[in-house]
């Protein structure tokens, strides 16, 4: 992991309230990997004191990119930040998605949860030579203007469904019925398929809705992963704060988030 001041090389508005920014860093941009996360101290004043986790949406040789949504002092700040500036960066963080033999990928994502999503499709469809046919995206959002990246999303050619919460774009409803649908069609425990796929799950977003894909997981016996989301004070395993409840033979144990995950089995998490 690598501290850095970055310089900001773009930072733009692309929904309400949410934005995405590039910053400039060859080291951080090299290491990273889908689903790791970077600490960004929003301002260089005492106020807000703590950084925020952000996930990375993409990387390229000398920069990389996360989306953020304004919910606070610190994002408020960033956002009035402008190319040029420079911001405190802590990366790469945490433990990516991964990948083994999988016919079909699904991936489902919600809110800001989205962007690494995106990175670990695009990773899959350039590096790891999956064919895009074989991924399925589903995104859900209050409405269509919050379904962040479907344009890139649609540009790796990857079969894309839309779930809004007022049906503004795609179904009208939760994502989670459609994931069900597509895995009572394509799994041999929804057996509605002869052949049936062998399918690996990724989601990340709220988490009733991580609760929800889990528990889609586990009916239709697929292996899925999931990106937590939490509150990380510090992003590197000094703080604690971010521990989640996780299984362990027959009781359960503490995981640190921020360097245990923020990928975890979704079998192994506990979510009462
Ligand atoms: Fe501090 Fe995880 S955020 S230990």
């Amino acid at each position: 992991m690598f501290k850095e001041r970055c310089v900001i090389e773009e930072n733009k508005k692309i929904a309400p309230g949410h934005y995405s920014i590039r910053l400039r860093s060859s080291k951080i941009s090299k290491k990273s990997k889908p689903g790791q996360f970077v600490q960004v101290l929003c301002s260089d004043s005492y106020e807000p004191l703590l950084p925020r986790p952000f996930s990375f949406l993409d990387v390229d040789k000398n920069s990389f990119s996360f989306l953020y949504q304004v919910v606070g002092k610190g994002t408020k700040i960033l956002s009035a930040l402008k190319r040029g500036d420079e911001v405190s960066i802590l990366g790469p963080l945490g433990q990516g998605f991964s990948l083994k033999n999988a016919k079909s990928i699904v991936l489902v994502g919600g809110g800001v949860g989205i962007p690494p999503l995106y990175h670990w499709a695009k990773e899959c469809v350039t590096k790891l030579k999956v064919s895009a046919k074989n991924i399925h995206v589903f995104l859900g959002a209050r409405d269509k203007s919050l379904l962040l990246c479907e344009k890139e999303f649609k540009k790796l050619g990857v079969h894309f469904y839309a779930a809004t919460d007022n049906g503004s774009r795609g179904h009208k409803g939760f994502v989670t019925e459609l994931v069900g649908e597509h895995l009572d069609r394509t799994t041999s425990v929804g057996g509605k398929n002869s052949a049936p796929d062998v399918v690996r799950m990724y989601t990340c977003g709220p988490t009733p809705m991580l609760k929800a894909v889990s528990a889609l997981a586990k009916k239709y016996d697929v292996s899925c992963e999931v990106s937590v989301e939490v509150p990380m004070a510090c992003g590197f395993g000094a703080c604690l704060g971010c521990a989640i409840k996780v299984k362990k033979d027959d009781g359960h144990r503490f995981a640190i988030a921020c360097c245990e995950g923020p990928v975890f089995q979704a079998k192994e998490i506990l979510w009462d």
